[in-house]
């Protein structure tokens, strides 16, 4: 799947205008994802796995003012991308880089958001909660539940006490949004169960990550 997106993306962008449409798609899906992790001017925002077109980034940029850097652990995409963003003027906002999710230093971001695409979930997950800082917010696209073979899975990981999740867009290829945030463990003693900001299963109260 990943794969796929990315030959799609690479194919539409030097067309402007397929650009605009295929942001369309996105558009209801971030606006979500800013509203679940109060993102805002004042946020450092890292995407994780942005593409050929980053529109993630280019959405959270536009909407929030808030400062957005875009990985992807792939040169092409990462070339295409900081032409896509060069053409649209978004420069000062957006940067694009080389970087794995695996690997990537985040201990400047105070929020982090992983594209359904990226791989492997677990090991990317466990990477971002170990080096965030406390308060931290990771927001992580979770497959609908048919499509789930299509995408890498994020396996139950301790550092995670609990989460809020947000619907997404019956049509789209997204189930969720999950919102994880970096908690001080010294404070916890217990763990939570998970919290919904708004149920997309009202038969099924638990989250499955
Ligand atoms: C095709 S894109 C879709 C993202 C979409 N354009 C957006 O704005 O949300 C998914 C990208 O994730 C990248 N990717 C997959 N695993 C990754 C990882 N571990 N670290 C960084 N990038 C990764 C792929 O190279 C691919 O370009």
């Amino acid at each position: 799947m990943t794969h796929c997106t990315k030959a799609f993306e690479m194919f539409l962008s030097p067309f402007p205008m397929f650009i605009e449409l295929y942001g369309k798609y996105y558009k209801g899906v971030v606006g979500n994802e800013i509203e679940l992790g109060n993102i805002s001017c004042d946020d450092m925002v890292l995407c994780i796995g942005g593409g050929p077109l980053p529109c993630t980034a280019i959405e959270i940029a536009k909407h929030t003012g808030a400062r957005v850097h875009v990985i992807d652990n792939d040169p092409c995409a990462v070339k295409i991308a900081k032409l896509v963003v060069e053409k649209l003027r978004l420069k000062d906002k957006i940067k694009v880089m080389l970087a794995d999710g695996e690997s990537v230093d985040i201990q400047k971001y105070s929020v982090v958001h992983i594209a359904l695409q990226v791989f492997p979930k677990d090991t990317i997950l466990k990477n971002i909660l170990n080096k965030a800082s406390i308060g931290t917010k990771v927001l992580m696209r979770m497959p609908k539940d048919g499509l789930k073979c299509l995408y890498s899975k994020a396996a139950e990981c301790s550092e995670i006490n609990s989460c809020k999740c947000i619907e997404q867009n019956k049509r789209c290829t997204m189930k969720a949004t999950l919102l994880f945030i970096k908690e001080d463990k010294n404070r916890h003693e217990k763990k939570d169960t998970a919290v919904y900001h708004r149920s997309y299963d009202r038969n099924n109260t638990s989250v499955a990550v």
